[in-house]
């Protein structure tokens, strides 16, 4: 079964087709990082109109680079949560449209789902796992039960994992997208030229929700009161010092949750599971066993959004087409 998947949620334009949930045929991935450069962050009016402008010939390259022909396409499938609304409806209308149009199942799926699905298009991944989803929007510690049943165990209380990074680097002047020049920086820099704070919270209901306003403000409003004055305060010593207080964060809570579920496998997913400091950090721990997708497949991609998509097809499950899009999602919020 072939389903083309459609992804517009933020500044990506992509289209990808998956045969039978695992094999890519294609995976067309149109970013509109150069246009949102100058403003160091996602413009949402830019992004929804890059999306109208490209759509068409994104789908039209999948299809090609797919070498099939819509007629063998078996379904359609877009993202429609969360996301920026502007663009999440350029995607779901022209899926709709398309499977409309075509007499094809149309399926709307949810972009976290998407995400955690990633890793599952190279691997056979054993259900239940534990789930680390952290992009420019999310930071979630999940237990995995199964592609579409995810129990929320943290979330972050203010900043996802990949907003602090685009925050800081957008104050200092890095460049854009946040996280890739971080990441990149940090590997000239020193994690010891700062000791930033990594928050913990003693409530028990917060046992496994991160926060990055804390740090954020360090780095940028009280870097002094951090700052090892032994160290320059290079660019690279900024970074690596951030990311190794962002990464911890993440890593102590989700070995929280290792110690209280017991489950020892751990699937990444999102824009900042392509973080090497994380992969490295993970790494650490033998007895874990980490499963990061490749770094094309970590960020905004259409073939996570058509994985997904034949999973629910497999079920015989498809969307109605009043199927709207939603910014946030709410079942992904923790169960109390
Ligand atoms: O999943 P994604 O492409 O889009 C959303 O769903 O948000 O994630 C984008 C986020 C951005 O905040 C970006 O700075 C971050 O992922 N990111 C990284 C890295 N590459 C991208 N963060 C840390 N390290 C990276 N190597
Ligand atoms: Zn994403």
């Amino acid at each position: 079964m072939k389903v083309l998947g459609i992804e517009s949620s933020c500044d990506e334009t992509a289209a990808s087709v998956v045969e039978d949930g695992k094999t890519i045929l294609s995976n067309v991935v149109a970013t509109q990082i150069p246009f949102h450069t100058k403003y160091q962050g996602v413009v949402p009016e830019l992004a929804s109109r890059k999306h109208i402008e490209w759509i068409q010939s994104v789908v039209e390259e999948a299809l090609e680079t797919a070498q099939v022909s819509l007629d063998e396409i078996d379904a359609i499938a877009a993202t429609n949560r969360p996301g920026l609304m502007g663009s999440l409806l350029v995607g779901l209308t022209y899926g709709k449209t398309l499977a409309w149009t075509t007499g094809k199942p149309f399926i709307a799926i949810n972009h976290m789902l998407g995400h955690c699905y990633a890793a599952h298009l190279l691997e056979d991944i054993q259900y239940p796992y534990l789930g680390l989803l952290v992009s420019g929007g999310h930071s979630i510690i999940c237990v995995v039960k199964n592609f579409d049943d995810i129990e929320v165990l943290g979330t972050t209380i203010d900043d996802a994992a990949g907003e602090a990074f685009d925050k800081v680097a957008k104050y200092y002047g890095f460049g854009y997208p946040g996280g890739v020049v971080i990441d990149r920086l940090s590997k000239n820099g020193n994690v010891k030229a700062a000791n930033f704070p990594v928050p913990h919270f003693h409530d028990p209901k917060h046992r496994y929700d991160v926060s990055y306003s804390g740090l954020k403000t360090a780095v940028i409003n009280q870097i002094d009161q951090f700052w090892n004055p032994e160290y320059e305060k290079t660019p690279e010593n900024i970074a690596a010092s951030f990311q190794e207080a962002a990464v911890k964060t993440l890593v102590s809570r989700l070995l929280l949750a290792v110690e209280d579920t017991g489950l020892k496998t751990i699937v990444a997913g999102g824009g900042v599971a392509a973080n090497s400091r994380l992969r490295e950090m993970l790494a650490e721990h033998p007895d874990l066993h980490c499963i990061f997708p490749p770094l094309k497949l970590c960020g905004d991609n259409g073939a996570m959004i058509a994985g997904v998509a034949y999973q629910f097809l497999k079920r015989g499950e498809t969307s109605p087409w009043s199927v709207g899009a939603s910014a946030r999602i709410e079942g992904f919020r923790r169960k109390r």
